[in-house]
């Protein structure tokens, strides 16, 4: 390898022709860094997901040189020290708030970073997610440098078809490259957040009665049922971030705190799970609007959910 400043008329050559390409490729928006650029430094990202919206986004901004770590995984192992030069962290925005796990993980961790970034998945309404997050980041000594949230199709399944929602032109692509370009220069923002998304977030808790404290942190045997057309398969065993699912002598059994994530009913293959009524029509209240469709994001496979949530060996 030439590791001096001359160069030959060819490496020359060889290097503009090079520097056009990648140029072409950065203008095309196919990749933010340039091979003149490639990032030297130490970025770990962790991520949580239920449909993978939030893995597809963390291994994006990760590219090829990041560490992908899943919070279920850390968590199960009892990791939570961790060092490098640029820490980011993705996960799904549940209730306008961070999934329980999520919001333990950090309480607990310690979290050594020149630069740490927040990137915020959501599908209709992100309300005052990003101040929600400030708040317990900061409270749990590891606030975060830049905060952000990107629309995504929306897993809730209460109120959104999933055949409807993948048909629906969310503009990922520009809003990925442009968080992407955000972060790769180390910009210091929080996404701002109007008074009437503080007030919708407030109204929502009213509503729901949750603690804002802990967010969606339900029970599973109350939420889910299995119905007959379940074969056996244990893809549920082994997508759930808390192993509340297991196979039994009678068929499947739930229980256990839930984080209302959906990997289950959503992951399913025979869409045997669904949502139980409740006792006495409080929330969540067992409706869907569409009991046939059933979503995961199309670039993140079903071994990836199972690796990133498997609580099971
Ligand atoms: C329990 C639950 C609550 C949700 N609450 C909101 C919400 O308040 N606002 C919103 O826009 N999307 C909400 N969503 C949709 C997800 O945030 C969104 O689809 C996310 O990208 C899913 O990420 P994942 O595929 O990584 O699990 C909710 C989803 C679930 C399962
Ligand atoms: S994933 Fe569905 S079909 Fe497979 S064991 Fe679980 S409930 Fe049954
Ligand atoms: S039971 Fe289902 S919704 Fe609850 S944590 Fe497990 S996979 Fe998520």
């Amino acid at each position: 390898m030439n590791t001096d400043c001359k160069i030959s008329r060819r490496d020359a050559l060889k290097r503009m022709g090079a520097a056009l390409i990648s140029g072409a490729v950065a203008s095309s928006g196919l990749l933010s860094l340039t091979s003149c650029e490639v990032r030297k430094n130490k970025r770990i990202i962790f991520y949580f997901t239920g449909t993978g919206n939030s893995l597809y986004i963390a291994r994006q901004l990760a590219g090829a040189n990041a560490e992908l770590l899943s919070i279920p995984q850390m968590v199960k192992q009892g990791r939570y020290d961790f060092e490098a030069d640029e820490i980011g962290i993705v996960y799904p925005i549940y209730g306008h708030m961070p999934p329980y796990m999520v919001r333990r993980f950090i309480q607990q961790a310690k979290l050594k970073a020149g630069y740490k970034f927040a990137v915020l998945t959501y599908g209709a309404r992100k309300c005052d997610a990003v101040e929600i997050w400030d708040d317990i980041s900061r409270k749990a000594g590891n606030a975060f440098d830049y905060i952000g949230t990107i629309v995504m199709v929306d897993n809730w399944l209460p109120n959104f078809d999933m055949n409807e929602q993948i048909k629906m032109d969310k503009h990922i692509p520009e809003n990925l490259q442009r968080i992407t370009g955000d972060i790769d220069e180390r910009r210091h923002w929080h996404e701002p957040v109007t008074e009437e998304e503080r007030q919708m977030h407030r109204e929502f808790m009213r509503w729901t009665k949750l603690d804002p404290e802990v967010g969606f942190l339900l029970k599973s045997e109350k939420c889910f049922t299995v119905t007959d057309v379940c074969i056996g398969c244990g893809i549920c065993t082994n997508v759930c971030p808390r192993g509340n699912y297991e196979l039994n002598a009678r068929g499947v059994g739930i229980s256990g705190d839930c984080e209302f994530c959906f990997a289950c009913i959503q992951n399913c293959p025979q869409r045997a799970i669904r949502f139980r009524k409740s006792e006495d029509g409080s929330f969540p209240n067992g409706t869907e609007v569409n009991p046939d469709a059933r979503y995961r994001n199309e670039h993140v496979s079903l071994m990836d959910i199972k690796r990133a949530n498997n609580q099971k060996s």
